[in-house]
């Protein structure tokens, strides 16, 4: 299984750099990897198993996160107690977003970062994406909310971008009153 350690930190310059398009049809190691960042995620979200494994909680990995420089992501949602939805997004394309702003009260997270940042972190409330599965077949995505922060925040990452980049550390609440919390 992917290891806490398989994941990089922020400092590393690969978490960083240009990400290029997947070409299919997708070669082995992706089609591994794939399965393997999701399980990742599902544990880390199961208080039990991420114990056991000594995962920190997280909903979604970038493909840079793990060193390749490639243009994917996974994110594992929890829909409900203990029911996770999966979306894998290779190749994707942000077709439209809401004007309305949101942002995580409770602050964002990523499991390339190892400390607490606080603050403000603007993402849209609604946008809809399009990306390939593992098949190459091209399929759309409307989310919203807490999910749409997700996908936001990991679509940054395929632009070397970290939540971390948004928030003026002298003032880490700026402008709060222009975006909704959720
Ligand atoms: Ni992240």
């Amino acid at each position: 299984m992917l290891k806490t350690k398989d994941i990089l930190d922020e400092k590393d310059p690969r978490v960083r750099a240009e990400n290029t398009e997947v070409k299919f049809p997708l070669c082995d190691e992706y089609k591994s990897i794939i399965p393997e960042m999701l399980k990742h995620l599902r544990y880390s979200q199961i208080e039990r198993l991420a114990k056991k494994y000594n995962l920190r909680p997280g909903m979604g990995l970038a493909a840079p996160q793990l060193g390749i420089n490639k243009r994917f992501f996974v994110v594992c949602y929890e829909k409900s107690e203990g029911r996770f939805e999966d979306y894998i997004l290779i190749n994707p394309k942000v077709i439209s977003y809401s004007e309305e702003m949101i942002y995580a009260g409770e602050g964002e997270g990523c499991l390339s970062v190892n400390r607490e940042v606080e603050g403000i972190v603007p993402r849209h409330a609604r946008i809809t994406v399009e990306a390939y599965d593992l098949e190459g077949n091209l399929i759309k995505y409307r989310v919203r909310e807490d999910l749409s922060i997700a996908f936001q925040h990991e679509l940054d990452h395929l632009n070397g971008i970290l939540f971390t980049d948004y928030i003026d550390p002298n003032n880490p609440y700026k402008n709060a009153e222009n975006m909704r919390e959720i």
